[in-house]
């Protein structure tokens, strides 16, 4: 089983760089873990210090139960796939792939069955006598996949390994290490800044800023129950619109108003907000949330806002609008049905049983 743990990690850099600040952290057997967040927050560094590539400044980390603080790279049972997977130019597909084989010296046979079976998981058998100058990107990044692959080690790590593909590469490598988890069923760690590939890749997600790990939980969650705003607003493309007001009281019920727009606060999420009567919050909600109030044949009155729409942006299945309350932009995602007009006001409807709110200064979520 190769449970990877790390326990108040923290790596400083030259004795005050603080890169990774006191993360706790278990990645089960077999599940694949993706690392998210901005440049910069941490993400190789953590991933570093699983591989054995950089020491750990405070903290134990663990693979399959083992401390390995002071283990070696060569003797962790890892392997991993970077951004810049350098293949050996002057060495053959077959030859990159058993090169770490030979290195550890292992029977002729064995490294011929293993290069096979893993040039046939990633498809590139046909492959096998070219040189790297003669493959295409993809191509290429697969068979960096394949020397991680005939390793087969206890744990993998991939930093950033698709972002040097285009993005319909990038797409379709990603449906492949898909498969490539289930089919293997070993423990993956992989580390991106590009939440679409977090989200699509992970069976748990951590998201990182500024070497804290701001949240760990699966895609659905994070997206659907942030933990505050930074986690909010990273997740999720076009990003959750955020805006400031004031939750104010009106006949026993409360709204947050903005002083352009004023919704009505839903039933559920009451409870949470009154202590925040007559006070500055701010409030999220996701593009998907809003409608064009045409389309909604029993819209309640206060959940109706009229903006102006300041840009349309079709993008086929459905079509982008930005909009402006005269206070704050924000993007609405509607159907391609839709025939708003250019600067001109428009009703739309927020779905308030899905709005969001933060607190002013902690930015953590109240509701
Ligand atoms: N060898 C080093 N010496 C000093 N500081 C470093 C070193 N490597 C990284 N850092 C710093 O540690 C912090 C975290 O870097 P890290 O490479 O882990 O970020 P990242 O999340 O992988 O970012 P990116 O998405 O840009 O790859 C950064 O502030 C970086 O400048
Ligand atoms: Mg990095």
């Amino acid at each position: 089983m190769a449970q990877v743990s790390l326990q108040n990690v923290s790596k400083f850099y030259d004795g005050n760089v603080k890169a990774v600040d006191n993360i706790n952290l278990g990645i089960e057997s077999k599940e694949f873990m993706v690392l998210v967040g901005p440049s910069g927050c941490g993400k190789s560094t953590t991933l570093r210090m699983i591989a054995g590539l950089e020491d750990v400044s405070s903290g134990n980390l663990y693979i399959a139960n083992r401390l390995v603080n002071d283990v070696p790279a060569k003797d962790r049972d890892i392997a991993m796939v970077f951004q810049n997977y350098a293949l050996y130019p002057h060495m053959t597909v077959f030859e990159n792939m058993a090169f770490a084989l030979k290195l550890r010296r292992y029977p002729k046979n064995e490294i011929t069955s293993r290069v096979h079976e893993g040039a046939e998981i990633l498809s590139i058998k046909r492959l096998l006598q070219r040189y790297p100058r003669e493959l295409s990107g993809g191509e290429r990044q697969r068979v960096a996949l394949g020397r991680a692959i005939v390793r087969k080690p206890l744990v993998f790590l991939f930093d950033e390994p698709l972002s040097n593909l285009d993005a319909k590469l990038r797409v379709q490598m990603r449906t492949e290490l898909h498969k490539l988890h289930n089919r293997l069923q070993s423990t993956m760690i992989y580390v991106t800044h590009d939440q679409v590939e977090a989200m699509t890749l992970g069976d748990r997600i951590a998201v990182m800023k500024d070497g804290l790990v701001q949240q760990v939980d699966t895609p659905l969650n994070v997206y659907e129950k942030p933990k505050n705003k930074f986690v909010a607003g990273f997740i999720g493309s076009p990003p959750m619109n955020f805006m400031k007001g004031k939750i104010i009281k009106k006949q026993d019920k409360l709204y947050f108003d903005e002083e352009r727009i004023c919704v009505k606060i839903s039933d559920e999420m009451k409870q949470y907000l009154n202590k925040y009567l007559g006070k500055e919050v701010i409030m999220g909600i996701r593009s998907e949330n809003i409608y064009d109030k045409l389309f909604i044949y029993d819209a309640p009155p206060e959940n109706i806002v009229k903006v102006i729409c300041e840009v349309i942006e079709p993008m086929g299945a459905e079509v982008y609008l930005y909009l402006n309350t005269g206070k704050h932009s924000f993007i609405a995602r509607v159907g391609p049905h839709d025939k708003p007009e250019l600067g001109k006001y428009m009703e739309l409807v927020f779905d308030m049983s899905k709005a969001h709110f933060f607190d002013k200064d902690s930015e953590e979520t109240i509701a």
